[in-house]
């Protein structure tokens, strides 16, 4: 039998990121400088707080939005960490920021509307974009991984639903500068724009923090904010998440979040409250001697490199080596056993990305292993 599947889902594509470290794996990579998945252990106070919560037979099904106590941790989190204030029925609690930002995608696109996504970008957006059938209008930041006002004021149009920002962004690890919001801002209000702030990324900031775009509280029923456990906490696996809106964006997301999962795990989003009073200042400081050591080390062998003030991740270009991204990779595992991720897979054939969220002695022979790589290449 020949099953018929789904027209729109042929426009979507499986992830080449994944696909990629597969390939590295097969061919024997050992140093894999690859996903954006912390190297730490989840903190004890999470973890302990999981137990308690089953031991105290939290394992039945939570409301579908998400227990009322996590609801408003993130109220105060997010009044403590970014200054907004939200009430509890302006949070859905989500299976990582993933399901927050596709659930939000399916909520709001029609065929033909356009979100205007900064590129180099994180691969989930442009298919989810098409398989609501609406449009991913791509707005390119290089070299400097800032967003040019006329550029962005140019590309938008009476289709214009919303404009993606990622900050820290992956994979340049760029934050937008205040000027760059302050601009962003001013475009936006007044219109009926989505500005959709993918926060994944906003705990992990290297130097002085400044707040992100959803300070623009006056504009509140124009932001959505996604936000993730995975990276600040190391709970990639826990799959947890939410998204701030208004109540009845929030309402109109809990269908689609409903049908596809019901609810997060209840005692998950137990744990979830204890992750929230966790200061990850200590990872933070490591990820920041380790992204100055990988910096100098793409500095002295020659690499066109931004050093950027979040996430933890470099983006390098290889314009001059004259070669596509994928080639580049795949060479560097070939001859150096070393994987860092095709800067095709976000977009940007012409960069690669590294990731530092690993052990120091992996990150230093892979950047012995890089030069040597790149004193053999002929280019
Ligand atoms: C920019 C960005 N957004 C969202 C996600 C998804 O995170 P989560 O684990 O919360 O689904 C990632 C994961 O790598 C990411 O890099």
């Amino acid at each position: 039998m020949k099953i018929n599947y789904n027209d729109r889902l042929t426009k979507c594509k499986p992830s080449k990121i994944r696909e990629f470290n597969e390939k590295a794996r097969e061919m024997g990579a050992k140093y894999f400088l690859t996903l954006g998945e912390p190297d730490f252990d989840t903190p004890d106070s999470i973890k302990d707080a999981l137990l308690n919560s089953i031991k105290k037979n939290h394992t039945r099904y939570a409301p579908t939005v998400g227990v009322s106590s996590l609801r408003n941790k993130v109220c105060k989190f997010e009044n403590r960490v970014n200054k907004v204030s939200y009430q509890a029925d302006e949070v859905l609690i989500t299976s990582g920021s993933t399901e927050a930002l596709t659930a939000c995608l399916f909520t709001i696109l029609n065929e033909d509307d356009e979100v205007i996504v900064p590129i180099p970008c994180y691969a989930l957006y442009e298919p989810v974009i098409s398989f609501c059938n609406a449009k991913f209008i791509a707005l390119d930041t290089r070299p400097t991984f800032q967003i040019e006002t006329n550029k962005l004021a140019n590309l938008i149009t009476k289709k214009t639903k919303a404009i993606l920002l990622t900050s820290p962004n992956n994979p340049t690890g760029t934050i937008y500068d205040n000027q760059t919001l302050e601009n962003i801002y001013q475009l936006v209000k007044g219109t009926n724009i989505l500005v959709i702030c993918d926060n994944c990324y906003d705990q992990l900031i290297y130097g002085k923090r400044e707040l992100g775009f959803s300070k623009y509280q006056d504009i509140k029923d124009q932001i959505v904010v996604c936000q993730s456990f995975s990276k600040p906490y190391a709970m990639t696996g826990w799959r947890l998440g939410y998204m701030l809106g208004n109540k009845e964006l929030c309402q109109k997301v809990s269908i689609i979040h409903q049908y596809m999962v019901v609810c997060v795990n209840t005692f998950v989003q137990d744990a979830g409250i204890a992750a929230l009073d966790y200061e990850p200042k200590e990872m933070i400081s490591i990820y920041e001697k380790r992204r100055d050591y990988v910096y100098e080390r793409l500095i002295k062998m020659g690499f066109d490199v931004i050093k950027p003030n979040g996430a933890f991740y470099l983006f390098p270009s290889i314009k001059k080596f004259n070669m596509s991204s994928f080639d580049f990779c795949y060479k560097l595992v070939e001859k150096k056993k070393v994987a860092f991720i095709p800067g095709d897979c976000f977009m940007a054939d012409d960069y690669i990305r590294i990731s530092y969220c690993v052990d120091d002695n992996t990150i230093k022979i892979a950047m012995n292993l890089l030069e040597e790589f790149v004193q053999e290449i002929n280019y």
